[in-house]
């Protein structure tokens, strides 16, 4: 083919038309290759210098060049408009607006009693204590017998405890043949964990516990408490202050402080009950009572075949529910019973 350069001008010219008006990098990559692909026209008129006579050579190949540029710069020049509205129209069309409502299923909120629990367990974790838990329907043995509760203690009567049927269980001590009953305490643990877990002991035990009560502003059936057991050798009750002093602060803020008042229980000697102190926040602070404590009865530790002239041992039991009433200053137990999201909401905060 001979070079026409009108030919080819007049190509050059109508594909850098045709790149004005091409409106997608699809469209500019048809024009490249009909205009300056290998069977194009602007390609050809390339080929043909070769067969020019000498002397055109030199302007064909000037032309070529300037035609060659004027439609790469074009082409560069439409390219990157296209790719920059393209870039604005997705930016546009994946815009997120952070002020829309969200439409999303209430995902609920655990329970505050759920939260204390681990409250606890992470601060007796954080001094080496370990975590315990025994079932919540109980041998009357473990419950009463084996924490020294005589055969006519109050707390047995039908009255406080609930009863269950059947009364041939066989329990990881081997005993048989107790009553069964909803575990009245937390303190039931202290044989089990004793028995299982040998000495020296350090048990946190938090969990359910079951009274024949009527539920009203201050009481209910179920409840939570949460025990502590130490058994180690040379312990004594300042070892015990010391623990309480550190819960009180870690579970009232850094100025509580915790308060013995001689008490009497059947499973610890001598007994104490357990007064808490924090600034309240209706002022006036006093002195609460948050639960009960006390050195183990070396009959206790009888109990699960521990010698008590070799070992001593602290115990205290706090009642979750009345933890967190004082701590929230909840004034009414239907409150934390009754499972109201609403009302749990109100914990999430800080967790
Ligand atoms: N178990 C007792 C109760 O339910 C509370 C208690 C008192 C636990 C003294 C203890 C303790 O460990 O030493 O009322």
């Amino acid at each position: 083919m001979a070079f026409d350069a009108q030919a080819v001008s007049d190509a050059a010219a109508e594909g850098i038309s045709r790149i004005g008006k091409a409106s997608t990098l699809e469209d500019l990559r048809a024009i490249r290759t009909q205009f300056v692909g290998s069977g194009s026209v602007m390609t050809q008129a390339s080929k043909a210098i070769g067969s020019l006579p000498a002397d055109q050579k030199k302007n064909a190949g000037k032309l070529m060049g300037r035609l060659r540029a004027d439609f790469g710069r074009a082409f560069g020049a439409r390219e990157a408009d296209i790719r920059a509205r393209e870039e604005a129209e997705t930016l546009a069309a994946q815009r997120v607006d952070m002020t829309l409502p969200v439409n999303r299923k209430p995902l609920g909120a655990r329970h505050p009693i759920a939260k204390i629990m681990e409250d606890f367990e992470d601060l007796f974790i954080s001094m080496g204590w370990q975590v315990s838990q025994g079932p919540e329907v109980e041998t009357e043995w473990y419950d009463f017998d084996a924490l020294n509760f005589g055969p006519d203690h109050p707390a047995r009567q039908m009255q406080d405890t609930f009863y269950v049927k059947g009364n041939q269980a066989k329990d990881a001590a081997g005993f048989v043949g107790s009553n069964m009953v909803l575990r009245t305490q937390t303190s039931s643990d202290q044989v089990r964990a004793l028995i299982s877990r040998g000495v020296p002991l350090y048990i946190v035990s938090p969990g359910r516990v079951f009274r024949t009560d009527e539920l009203d502003a201050t009481h209910t059936p179920v409840f939570h408490q949460c025990e502590a057991l130490a058994v180690d050798r040379h312990l004594t009750m300042a070892d015990l202050k010391g623990v309480l002093d550190k819960v009180a602060v870690a579970m009232f803020g850094p100025e509580a402080k915790s308060r013995l008042r001689p008490s009497y229980f059947p499973f610890t000697e001598p007994s104490a009950e357990l007064d808490l102190w924090f600034p309240d926040k209706k002022g006036g602070p006093g002195w609460i009572e948050w639960g009960g404590c006390g050195m183990v009865n070396p009959n206790v530790l009888r109990s699960a075949g521990i010698d008590p002239d070799v070992y001593t041992g602290f115990a205290f039991g706090v009642g979750i529910e009345r933890t967190l009433l004082l701590r929230h200053d909840i004034n009414d137990m239907h409150d934390l019973v009754e499972g109201d999201v609403r009302f749990s909401e109100q914990f999430v905060m800080g967790e």
